[in-house]
């Protein structure tokens, strides 16, 4: 797994927090490894930084906002000047939600589908060229088990993460063959802060802790998974508890899965 990341510039966006956070830790301690790590939050971010660099990785920030979608471009620029080139690119940065589909603004859909999604494609289509012309890239799209299938109170972010499974899947299938490799990431439930940010019906953030993300798998044990699969090139990796089987029984039993659906907690 190691020598995968080793002599690779890797991106990674939401960077100040949970599964980006641990990502950027973990891969800190290969040797010959630089980072760029991304978000809004300059102060955690130094933190993160910090800590990298005294695992002896290069490390750089490139301070950017996901919803400011007019800037990425430019920004994707900047970060292929930070060490002259982007070998992995982690789509990470993201947010949730916490409202039903009745109560739901379009303002939120719009907001969840800017930051989780259309950001994440105007960074690729900026970094692709780059990619192709050096015959090496991996774009690595961390979208999520709800973008397998529907979950109650998550309407606007399973379209955003189910748009990434069609975009990533058909940009796998375009260029493998040119040396740009894709792996989507589909977590379940990871203990990390998301549910503190996920968009409430009034667009403010939910605030608290729910029982589900308190209860989900350790991050540091997803992200080493995930670092794995991403190693062997795969094209999908799915991580979590019995969110992953829903996502099989859903695949292979769709009516059963329809059936246990109903008595989901969505908290
Ligand atoms: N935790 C789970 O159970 C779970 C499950 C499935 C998928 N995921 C996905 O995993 C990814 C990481 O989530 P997490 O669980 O680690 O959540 P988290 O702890 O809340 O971290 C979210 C990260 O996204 C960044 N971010 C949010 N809005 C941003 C914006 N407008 N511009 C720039 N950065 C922004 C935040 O950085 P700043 O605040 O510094 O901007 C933060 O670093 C997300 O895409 C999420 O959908 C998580």
């Amino acid at each position: 797994m190691i020598s995968y990341f080793q002599h690779k510039v890797v991106w990674i966006t939401g960077a100040s927090s949970g599964i980006g956070k641990e990502t950027a830790i973990q891969l800190s301690r290969i040797t010959h490894i630089s980072l760029i790590l991304s978000g809004r939050n300059e102060t955690v971010l130094k933190e993160v930084q910090g800590i990298c660099v005294k695992n002896n990785a290069a490390c750089s920030i490139l301070l950017l906002d996901l919803e400011k979608t007019n800037e990425l471009e430019e920004k994707a620029k900047e970060a292929i000047v930070l060490f002259g080139r982007v070998d992995i690119m982690i789509h990470n940065g993201g947010i949730s939600q916490r409202s039903s589909v009745i109560e739901t603004p379009i303002e939120n859909h719009r907001k969840i589908m800017e930051i989780d999604y259309f950001s994440t494609i105007i960074i690729t289509k900026t970094l692709l060229p780059h990619m192709i012309e050096r015959g090496y890239g991996h774009i690595v799209a961390i979208s999520s088990i709800s973008g397998c299938f529907g979950f109650p109170l998550r309407s606007a972010y399973c379209a955003a993460k189910h748009a990434m499974y069609g975009y990533y899947e058909s940009l796998d299938i375009e260029l493998r063959a040119q040396g740009v490799f894709v792996t989507i990431v589909a977590p379940g439930r990871i203990q990390t802060n998301i549910s503190l940010s996920a968009l409430t019906k009034d667009g403010t953030p939910h605030g608290k802790m729910d029982e589900g993300q308190k209860n989900g798998m350790p991050v540091d044990i997803c992200v080493r998974k995930m670092l794995k699969g991403i190693a062997r090139k795969k094209h999908e990796i799915l991580i979590g508890g019995i969110e992953v089987v829903m996502a099989h029984i859903y695949r292979k039993a769709p009516r059963v899965f329809h059936f246990l659906a109903s008595k989901i907690n969505p908290t």
